[in-house]
């Protein structure tokens, strides 16, 4: 877009010079102006940056300056003087002008001044604007939902947006956990900070102490330079910890010290860093029992869940199935420059009745993929994934539907073993870590079975 440049200087010599260099050489708009006031009620035009004489009829330019940063303090200012005073100068500066040149003007050092500033404005427009979208992105807006339950779930978090509550969010795979804390922070008053994620099922046990508290150079081998831990780099802000069921105990301990005392130790260093951090925890295990078995501490357990918020799984709020239904279908049309209408009813009654054991991200998963392979603009039963539509046809064989009532018909049993495989992989799109996980069997056992079954992961 065109540059608009504010000139204010009383003395017309100077403002025409200016004016010649700014418009007839580069082409930016240009508006003059000789009163401080005047430029001042401008402001919301959105100069580009304003060449400010500090000699002014109405009121002294550094007054002007001081204005116009309370405006906005990026827009780059650059002061003019006849004075030639080291003082004025400073002064100028300091109060955040970008630059400052003495008249006569020397127009060789202004020009790439003002192109400078103007560059380093649009910088930081453009960062401004990402911000913003960021934050977008991750506000209410964006997480959809019909349901009472939901509804519920929101109160519970405006709640929690303007103060420093440690909050658990409990639920099931693929149920939105992470959107929840990404909309607490950054509907919260920390916003303007750090936002960061610890999964601490995904990380290796060795190394999960030094990502969450950093470590010293040489700490332990292979330690070859000093590393910022995780609570370090949300300082301020906000750190999010994912599946913190995982957690060993000797760092729960570690994580308890941060909350209580606010401080830390690297792995391997001495010096104790202060870190003021908000924790968001989530969890889709349920942690009291942990605390039975004794594999989770209970006083940690209580600091984390001081305000706990449970998110239903999709099957407990079924009328949001459809409303998200044409949410994604509306994201992946967009994402995808694709232009399908949607599903046809009988599609939807199966989409409808199926039990989404993955959540909100198993049928993200689904629509996209609906969305990527239709041939048509009005999806139908027969491009939906064959467990779906399952459901429906074959309650006997359907993980969802009952497989043991008296007249259903006996399934082989290796057929089921197949069957729990299959859907096991499908749920957790192929992960078989998390697959073999929650089938309670060993990865050495889930290999041979994906052999035996023929199974590839890529399948899914
Ligand atoms: N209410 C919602 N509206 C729109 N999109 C949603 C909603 N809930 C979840 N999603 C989307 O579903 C996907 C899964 O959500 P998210 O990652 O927050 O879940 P999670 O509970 O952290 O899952 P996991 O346990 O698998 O890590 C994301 O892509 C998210 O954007
Ligand atoms: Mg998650």
């Amino acid at each position: 877009m065109e540059k608009l440049v504010f000139i204010v200087d009383d003395e017309k010599a100077i403002s025409k010079l200016l004016t010649y260099w700014v418009k007839d050489k580069w082409k930016y708009r240009v508006e003059v102006f000789d009163k401080g006031d005047d430029v001042l009620r401008r402001l919301s035009a959105g100069p580009d940056i304003v060449l400010l004489d500090i000699m002014l009829p109405d009121i002294n330019g550094v007054e002007v300056l001081k204005k116009i940063k309370q405006f906005d303090e990026n827009i780059p200012v650059i002061m003019l003087s006849a004075q030639g005073s080291v003082e004025v100068a400073i002064e100028a500066i300091r109060q955040g002008a970008f630059d400052y040149f003495p008249k006569p003007i020397d127009t060789q050092r202004l020009e790439p001044a003002i192109k400078n500033a103007i560059k380093n404005y649009d910088l930081h427009k453009e960062l401004r604007l990402m911000k913003e979208n960021a934050k977008k992105e991750f506000s209410f807006d964006n997480i959809i939902s019909a349901d009472k339950k939901m509804q519920d779930v929101f109160k519970l978090v405006t709640k929690v947006l303007d103060n420093d509550i440690t909050v658990l969010i409990h639920g099931e795979s693929g149920t939105g956990k992470e959107l929840i804390a990404r909309a607490i922070h950054y509907n919260g008053i920390r916003k303007e900070k750090p936002f960061v994620i610890v999964n601490c099922a995904s990380i290796p046990r060795e190394l999960l102490e030094s990502e969450l508290f950093g470590h010293e150079k040489g700490a332990f081998t292979g330690a070859y330079q000093r590393k910022i831990g995780k609570f370090e780099l949300a300082k301020d802000g906000t750190i999010f910890l994912d599946e913190i069921g995982d957690l060993q105990m000797s760092l729960q301990a570690k994580i308890l010290r941060v909350i209580q005392q606010k401080e830390l130790e690297r792995v391997g260093g001495s010096e104790t860093i202060k870190t003021d951090v908000r924790i968001i925890s989530a969890t889709n295990v349920d942690l009291k029992n942990a605390v039975e078995k004794k594999e989770f501490r209970e006083d940690l357990f209580y600091r984390l869940n001081s305000f706990p918020i449970t998110l239903p799984p999709l099957r407990e709020r079924r009328s949001d199935i459809l409303v998200l239904v044409d949410h994604f279908v509306e994201v992946f049309n967009n994402k995808l420059n694709k232009n399908i209408k949607g599903f046809t009813k009988r599609a939807l009654k199966l989409i409808y009745e199926y039990d989404w054991p993955g959540n909100i991200r198993e049928l993200e998963n689904t629509i996209e993929r609906c969305i990527i392979l239709s041939e048509s603009n009005m999806i139908d039963i027969e491009e939906l994934p064959t467990h779906i539509k399952m459901t429906a046809g074959n309650p006997s064989i359907s993980i969802n539907g009952p497989i043991f009532s008296d007249d259903a018909q006996i399934i082989p049993f290796d057929k089921l073993k197949e069957e729990a495989i299959r859907h096991a992989l499908k749920v957790t799109n192929g992960n078989i870590v998390e697959a073999s996980k929650k089938l309670q069997i060993g990865r050495a056992t889930f290999y041979r079975f994906l052999e035996k079954y023929k199974i590839t992961t890529n399948e899914f």
